[in-house]
């Protein structure tokens, strides 16, 4: 078989449906945040997620070097947010509006609306292509619940629609 172009890897894997998140850090003064969705949980002992964050990234450049992040689990009411933090166009605004958002211990936006948020120093940080794979060491988190997940499956948003 011939190698699969990155077409075929994109369709492919968009059946693999995650959870939607928005990555955060700060530096300097700066508070920054993208959306993701290549976000898992690594180790319970100790407790360790990653986020795969590709390299020409503005938050490659600033969680290299701040070492701590936060992820804010988004909600299925979110897209929005989703759609804005993956978008360009908001490095020309502020990224964060007042009262949308609370910092946490490592001085991370924390966004009202997240279902649930981790708060992370980074633990390493391996190779991975044109992507690092982030880890970090989970050192505050929440629940909040209040709305279903968003999900992203196959391009798209949805909603999660629980069995029974
Ligand atoms: C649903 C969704 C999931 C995404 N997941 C990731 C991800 O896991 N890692 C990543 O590096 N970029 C991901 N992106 C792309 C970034 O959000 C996007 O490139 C962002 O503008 C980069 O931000 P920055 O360069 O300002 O830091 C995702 C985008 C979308 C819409």
């Amino acid at each position: 078989m011939a190698d699969p172009d990155q077409i075929a890897f994109r369709h492919a894997l968009g059946h693999f449906a995650s959870g939607v998140g928005v990555m955060t850090t700060a530096l300097e003064g700066r508070l920054h945040g993208m959306t993701v969705s290549a976000f898992s949980s690594l180790s319970l002992v100790p407790l360790l997620v990653l986020v795969c964050v590709e390299k020409l990234t503005v938050m490659h450049d600033m969680v290299s070097r701040s070492a701590v992040f936060s992820v804010s689990i988004l909600g299925e009411a979110d897209e929005g947010l989703a759609r804005f933090f993956a978008d360009n166009q908001r490095l020309a605004v502020p990224e964060f509006r007042p009262g949308t958002f609370h910092l946490g211990s490592t001085g991370c936006p924390i966004l009202e609306r997240a279902i649930a948020w981790i708060e992370c120093r980074v633990h390493a940080v391996h190779d991975g292509g044109d992507h690092s794979i982030v880890v970090g060491r989970v050192v505050e988190l929440e629940i909040r619940g209040g709305q279903a997940p968003l999900v992203f499956y196959r391009g798209g948003y949805a909603g999660l629609r629980v069995a029974g």
